[in-house]
């Protein structure tokens, strides 16, 4: 029996997380200039939603953006979510005509995947509008193309990541992780972050990366306390060294009781994890008090990977 195709629908509208990696080991660059990582990632409930509408034939990429800090995202081809929209089209033969608009929840530029989360999302969304008919598999390919977090924002939940952090495998977690952030208005440069890694490497980078397992043992028990103490990120010296002053925003959490406290990806966002949703309050308020961020954002994890919403 042949399967017809559902008819486009004129426009859909997706959800994608942003993430903090629990743990971040990373090894020598390769000849492509990326670094082979060993990363636990989690989904937060910080969520990126992107609608994408039809538009008429040859209006090629239109892209709006709304949300905290919205100003800084550009909406140029450069935008991750645009460049998504035209993989997309080219890989299935369609025309990249399509209104992408993103409502931002994720922080930008702050080591959190919301870019990537837009990315993931617009596959998502746009792979509907266009009834292409790919694969899950298919969409993680393309996924891996835009960037080594955008498989993730796929995926969701709490996954190991490899290779550039784009080949996961799924990990096992018990309960709800409460999590704050904090932010800082102007941004890390991922790049820079990981030269300065280099730097401080001097050539003496970990040969053997390995996966840790008191961190994935206090997930699969649903233990906050000792994952609090298993949080790891190799690339924290060097977001350190870049900005100095996150080394206060880590102590102030500290002080204020977070079980964990590490540098989220490569910066300039800190991730605490809190003992309750309360607790997690009582840090952003300190953090607050303190001039130690300029924004805070109260989440729990794991959440759920890019999803249609009805
Ligand atoms: O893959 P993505 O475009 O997100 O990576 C941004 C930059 O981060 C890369 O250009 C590279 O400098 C660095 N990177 C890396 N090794 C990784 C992931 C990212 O060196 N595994």
């Amino acid at each position: 029996m042949t399967q017809l195709a559902a008819a486009p629908t004129p426009s859909v509208r997706v959800r994608a997380p942003g993430k903090v990696n629990l743990s971040l080991r990373v090894g020598a660059p390769q000849d492509d200039g990326y670094h082979p990582l060993v990363t636990i990632f989690q989904a937060v409930a910080l969520v990126e939603e992107v609608t994408a509408r039809q538009v008429p034939e040859g209006a090629g990429v239109q892209l709006t953006v709304e949300g905290p800090q919205s100003e800084r995202v550009p909406l140029d081809e450069t935008n991750l979510a645009h460049r998504a929209a035209v993989l997309l089209a080219e890989r299935v033969g369609v025309a990249a005509d399509v209104a992408l608009h993103l409502a931002k929840g994720v922080p930008v530029a702050g080591g959190m995947a919301g870019g990537s989360a837009d990315a993931a999302a617009t596959l998502v969304a746009c792979d509907a509008l266009w009834a292409t008919g790919l694969s899950r598999d298919d969409l993680l390919g393309l996924a891996a193309e835009l960037g080594s977090d955008v498989p993730f924002a796929l995926l969701g939940h709490t996954a190991v990541g490899t290779g550039r952090g784009h080949l996961l495998t799924p990990a096992m977690t018990r309960g709800e992780f409460h999590w704050v952030f904090a932010t800082r208005d102007d941004g890390l440069s991922t790049p820079e972050v990981y030269g300065r890694f280099d730097e401080q490497a001097d050539g003496a980078h970990d040969p053997e990366l390995s996966e840790d397992t008191a961190l994935m043992q206090a997930l699969r028990a649903g233990d906050p306390h000792a994952l609090g103490a298993a949080l790891h990120n190799d690339l924290q010296d060097a977001a350190l060294s870049l900005r100095p002053d996150l080394e206060r925003t880590l102590d102030v959490a500290r002080e204020a009781g977070a079980l964990g406290v590490l540098v989220s990806g490569s910066g300039p966002s800190v991730a605490a994890l809190a003992r309750s949703r309360q607790h997690a309050l009582a840090i952003a308020a300190t953090w607050t008090a303190e001039g130690a961020a300029d924004a805070v954002w109260c989440t729990s994890g794991p959440a759920p990977g890019a999803r249609l919403l009805a």
